[in-house]
């Protein structure tokens, strides 16, 4: 069967519009000073944080010279660090985030910027960050996880 010549001038710019769309979808809204790299996690007993090696103590460990790893636990209705103390981080580093729950499904998302996941129970999220410039970011939990999920915040500062 022929095409029609209109018919196939349409079917290419279909198919433009969709490839621009994932392009958008993938290269879109990067926060300021921020690029997220990687997005990738792994397993883990969420009943029994407080005997893992890095969860049991969470927060900031140096692991190269501008390279840290941040390990968060995120729980009714806190984060540890970043809710009763900032999570303190240099500027010009490439941190990777780790975040475990220790009860249910909540968010991690850093506002103003494109970086965001979840913290499911039984999964580490694993989360590669760069931050460029010294500024204090606010730190969110964008899931529903009880009723004071609107109170689940924290903060993140980037200092000089
Ligand atoms: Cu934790 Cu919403």
């Amino acid at each position: 069967m022929e095409i029609h010549r209109f018919e196939k001038a349409w079917l290419g710019f279909a198919l433009l519009l969709i490839v621009g769309l994932i392009a958008t979808i993938t290269y879109g809204a990067v926060g300021p000073g921020v690029a997220m790299i990687s997005d990738s996690g792994g397993t883990i007993d969420s009943s029994a944080l407080g005997e893992h090696e890095q969860f049991s103590d969470p927060g900031v460990r140096q692991v190269g010279e501008n390279e840290y790893d941040v390990y968060v636990v995120a729980q009714q209705f806190i984060f540890r660090p970043g809710t009763n103390e900032p999570i303190t981080l240099p500027a010009d580093s490439t941190v990777t985030f780790h975040v475990a729950s220790a009860d249910v499904i909540h968010g991690f998302s850093i506002t103003g910027t494109n970086v965001n996941t979840m913290a499911i129970p039984g999964q580490v999220s694993k989360i590669t960050v760069e931050f460029d410039d010294p500024q204090t970011y606010g730190l969110v939990c964008h899931e529903y996880c009880g009723a004071a999920h609107h109170e689940m915040a924290g903060t993140i500062e980037v200092v000089p």
